[in-house]
């Protein structure tokens, strides 16, 4: 059964996994009105796959015999200045999710709760992964910053981008 202080701080965190679909949802549609397909297909498949990470968290709770309750989830922001920006505002939240997560995993170990602390490994390791996509996203807009052409090119690669799972 899991405690009372560890339901709560999970179902925190569902709510800033599903806070998280629904930003990389608000990109999507951003990218996509000005007409950059390939960032708005990568932003919508960053927004499943961060639902699938609020479900991960949503069926560990309910295995475990807590409640999961959703909480209130702000409304993202849906515009930016430039590419540049949506995806360095994603790099900012990112860091910010890690941070969450982190902490987690610090009160699982505090709570001596060695199954979340498990479960968490594999979101500790799924950030160093996001972070580290989405920053090199970042570094190649900026190179591409003078060049339609480049941003335009990074466009095209990111069309048909597979969901992790
Ligand atoms: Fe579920 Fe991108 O953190």
């Amino acid at each position: 059964m899991i405690s009372k202080k560890l339901e709560k701080a999970i179902n925190e965190q569902i709510a800033k996994e599903i806070y998280s679909s629904n930003l990389y949802l608000s990109m999507a549609g951003y990218f996509s009105s000005i007409s950059l397909a390939g960032m708005a297909s990568w932003m919508r498949a960053q927004s499943t796959e961060e639902l699938q990470h609020a479900y991960k968290l949503f069926d560990f709770l309910l295995d475990r015999g807590g409640l999961p309750v959703i909480g209130k989830i702000d409304s993202p922001p849906n515009h930016w200045k430039s590419p540049l920006d949506g995806f360095q505002v994603a790099l900012d939240h990112e860091k910010i999710i890690s941070k969450s997560i982190n902490d987690l995993a610090r009160l699982a170990r505090k709570e001596d709760d060695l199954s979340l602390e498990v479960l968490l490994h594999w979101f500790i390791t799924e950030q160093v992964e996001e972070e580290a996509t989405v920053s090199e996203l970042v570094d190649r807009l900026k190179l591409a910053s003078d060049s339609p052409g480049g941003l335009f090119i990074l466009d095209n690669e990111l069309r048909n981008t597979p969901i992790a799972q």
